[in-house]
């Protein structure tokens, strides 16, 4: 079960990569389904069976084939739009299985999750707290809801990916929290049922997570002493991943897992745990599979030019975020450089001053830790069509689970 090198050649799970570029062309997305259900069985061993409710934070990958994997191993799924939602139903959700969280909810997608009775809403301010009491009162339902806190905990992550310092768009302040729940009589069909965190994503110490523990744990202690009612508390997602060795097992990538459950498990005693875990599930079950279209030396710096770009792969231009490269043969001879698509920007580029192997024209070229924000993240600048996503089934056969998009269908939204 991996991405390994067999006589020389990268394979997953036992298939060449060759064979996936002569079958689907590049650039493509390539899913390994042992690695996916092993990231699974973890997440169900650590967290579900004890206890926790674990919703896949879908916006990491939305593939469906995916979905519904996680779904055989009792994962819920948190959704934080309409067409998450459309998915999410589309893959087999059931309404008990889905929470909706997301800084900005619209009446219509309100509606949508109220008619079709999802777990909770994860509400972030008080403008939503008052839209869904109207919607849910239309709808004559009493709608569960999680008030997100920003416990201001620096996640030490990129900025761009914090999202539980004070000053971050994201959640309520403590006291607007504890106004909120010290006066749920004004909101009628709104049932307070506890709090939610999400302190940011792509975490890789334990630190803020027991920071998180602790502070929710003197909050609520102090809530519930006030007499109010707190049954659930959600801790969010952000378990971070080794982008330098995409090839590890999750509990290596990811070791603090086990020490996050046991001390929640502790500290939150007599509270229904929730976790919400995006890019740990998937991040390092993919690859971006690309052809090497050719190599030129521009002011003395060496530049790799490939089929894909950030158009596919967006992290490493948004984040300056790491990501492995791979040749298709082992041993190359390394050099320096970067790794760049056709893309007309400058920060289209994959790897930069990157020590990596030697290419030539058509060599194929792999780009790790592509299973998580890689396709959920794509776009069609420059005309580009979606790239395909090929998942590498646990007999080694190859699924196609997401066509690539054609010029046709393309230009066919333009009137
Ligand atoms: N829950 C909430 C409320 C979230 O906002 C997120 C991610 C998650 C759970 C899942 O977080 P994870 O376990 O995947 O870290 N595009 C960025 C990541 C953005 C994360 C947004 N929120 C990246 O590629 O690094």
């Amino acid at each position: 079960m991996a991405f390994n090198y067999i006589n020389k050649q990268l394979h997953c799970d036992g298939v060449d990569i060759q064979v996936v570029a002569e079958n689907y062309g590049t650039p493509a997305y390539i899913y390994s389904e042992q690695i996916l259900r092993r990231n699974a069985e973890v997440i169900k061993s650590i967290f579900i069976d004890k206890g926790f409710k674990v919703s896949y934070a879908m916006k990491a990958n939305s593939n469906p084939a995916i979905l519904r994997l996680f779904k055989s191993y009792g994962l819920g799924v948190d959704i934080v739009s309409a067409g998450e939602f459309k998915m999410a139903k589309h893959a087999g959700y059931l309404g008990a299985e889905i929470n909706f969280a997301g800084v900005g909810k619209t009446s219509e997608e309100l509606d949508l999750a109220l008619a079709f009775d999802i777990d909770h809403f994860n509400v972030e301010s008080g403008f939503e707290l008052d839209l869904l009491e109207k919607r849910a009162s239309l709808a004559d339902k009493k709608a569960a809801v999680l008030l997100r806190l920003n416990p201001d905990i620096d996640p030490q992550t990129h900025p761009h990916i914090s999202t539980g310092l004070k000053q971050n768009k994201f959640g309520m302040s403590p006291a607007d929290v504890r106004h909120f729940l010290t006066h749920t009589k004004s909101y009628p069909h709104i049932q307070f049922d506890g709090i939610h965190c999400h302190i940011g994503s792509q975490i890789i110490q334990p630190q803020p997570f027991y920071d998180l523990i602790d502070y929710l744990q003197q909050f609520t202690t102090a809530l519930r002493a006030e007499g109010v009612r707190i049954e659930h508390l959600d801790l969010g997602g952000g378990f971070g991943v080794n982008y330098h060795d995409p090839f590890e097992d999750i509990l290596e990538t990811t070791p603090f897992l086990q020490s996050i459950a046991e001390r929640a498990s502790e500290k939150l005693a007599g509270y229904q745990l929730h976790i919400q875990p995006g890019r740990v599930l998937v991040a390092n079950a993919g690859v971006l599979l690309a052809r090497v279209l050719g190599n030129k030396e521009n002011g003395g710096h060496h530049f790799v030019i490939i089929d894909g770009a950030t158009t596919e792969l967006i992290r490493p231009a948004l984040y300056d975020a790491y990501h492995a490269i791979y040749s298709h043969e082992e041993h190359r001879p390394k050099q320096m450089g970067d790794v760049v698509g056709p893309v007309c920007e400058s920060s289209d580029a994959l790897a930069k001053h990157r020590n990596m192997p030697v290419f030539e024209s058509g060599d194929l070229m792999v780009i790790g830790s592509a299973g998580a924000y890689a396709s959920s993240m794509a776009s069609t600048y420059n005309m580009r069509p979606l790239a395909p996503e090929i998942m590498v089934g646990a007999s080694g056969e190859l699924q196609l689970v997401r066509k690539r998009q054609t010029f046709d269908e393309l230009i066919s939204l333009y009137s």
